[in-house]
């Protein structure tokens, strides 16, 4: 369903790869609800992914950005908006990366060059990009800027390894930086704790599958899918979310207030029943 709910207003991307990204779908929205945008993700990833597809498709163009690079940030935020032909209204982050996760590495043995890459990626560029942003007072009033983060930051996800501690961190930037963006730009800032989702950053976790199979028995709705991760961020960007802002939204199918669910005590049990009634049984046949 479109609504025009961005109609008029401009913004930058982050983090579109490929069909499945998050960020892919966002763009997607963001074009049918009339907005104006920049693509950009790191120079690499240009290369690898297609985002040249979606830029043709919602008539946009591509900024290389590396998010660890200031003078990339700067760049990206000044010919955004001379592009689009004023200050931006709205900006999301969609960027996660753990080198330790890529290599293998458990989390009680980090490699911590790898450690300090990873968190440059995940969660400093988040300040990195609203520091340039505030600096070159680029956003409108009443703009939105929105990272998208996971419930590990707050709940132990053993095989989530130090992307846990990232998120943790980002969280925390969007509040702290949102504080001042808020009093001094009447800009909001806020994070979207996303379900799992199958994507190129998803299936890199370990267990993923198994992972993403709890969620949806856990879940009273089942698992957010990156299309509705997308409508949530449209909302956050339109103009009747106005006053939300230095918050972690959970949009989890309610995975995040739940103890346990049928469906998981029903499985749990059936495999509690063989192995304490069961097995025994079968061990006294022989
Ligand atoms: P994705 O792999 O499609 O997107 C990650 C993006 O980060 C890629 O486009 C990649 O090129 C970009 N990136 C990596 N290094 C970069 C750099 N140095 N500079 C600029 N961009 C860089 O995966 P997905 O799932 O769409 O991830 C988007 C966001 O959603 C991430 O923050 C991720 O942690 C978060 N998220 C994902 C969940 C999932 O299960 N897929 C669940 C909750 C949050």
């Amino acid at each position: 369903m479109m609504y025009n709910l961005l109609k008029g207003k401009k913004g930058i991307i982050f983090g579109a790869l490929d069909s499945k990204s998050i960020a892919w779908k966002v763009a997607e929205r963001a074009h049918e609800e009339g907005a104006k945008f920049v693509l950009t993700n790191a120079p690499v990833a240009l290369r690898l992914g297609t985002i040249s597809e979606l830029a043709e498709k919602t008539g946009s163009i591509v900024i290389p950005a590396d998010a660890t690079s200031m003078m990339d940030l700067e760049e990206l935020v000044d010919k955004a908006v001379e592009e689009l032909g004023g200050k931006i209204d709205f900006v999301l982050h969609s960027i996660g990366m753990s080198v330790n996760v890529r290599r293998g590495n458990h989390y009680t043995h980090q490699d911590y060059n790898f450690t300090k890459t990873g968190w440059d990626v995940s969660a400093l560029s988040f300040h990195r990009l609203m520091s340039v942003l505030y600096k070159k007072d680029a956003m409108n009033e009443w703009g939105s800027i929105v990272a998208l983060t996971y419930m590990a930051a707050q709940r132990v996800f053993p095989d989530y390894n130090d992307m846990a501690d990232n998120k943790a961190y980002l969280e925390s930037v969007a509040r702290s930086f949102g504080y001042f963006f808020g009093r001094d730009k009447k800009v909001r800032v806020n994070t979207i704790s996303q379900s799992p989702t199958p994507t190129t950053a998803g299936n890199g976790v370990k267990g993923f599958d198994g992972f993403i199979a709890y969620a949806e028995k856990m879940s009273p709705l089942g698992n957010a899918t990156a299309l509705e991760c997308a409508d949530y961020t449209i909302s956050l960007f339109s103009d009747l979310t106005k006053k939300v802002t230095l918050q972690n939204l959970f949009h989890d199918g309610g995975f995040s207030n739940m103890g346990v669910s049928t469906a998981i005590m029903d499985s749990f049990m059936e495999n509690y029943k063989e192995e304490t009634i069961d097995e025994p049984k079968k061990k006294d046949k022989k």
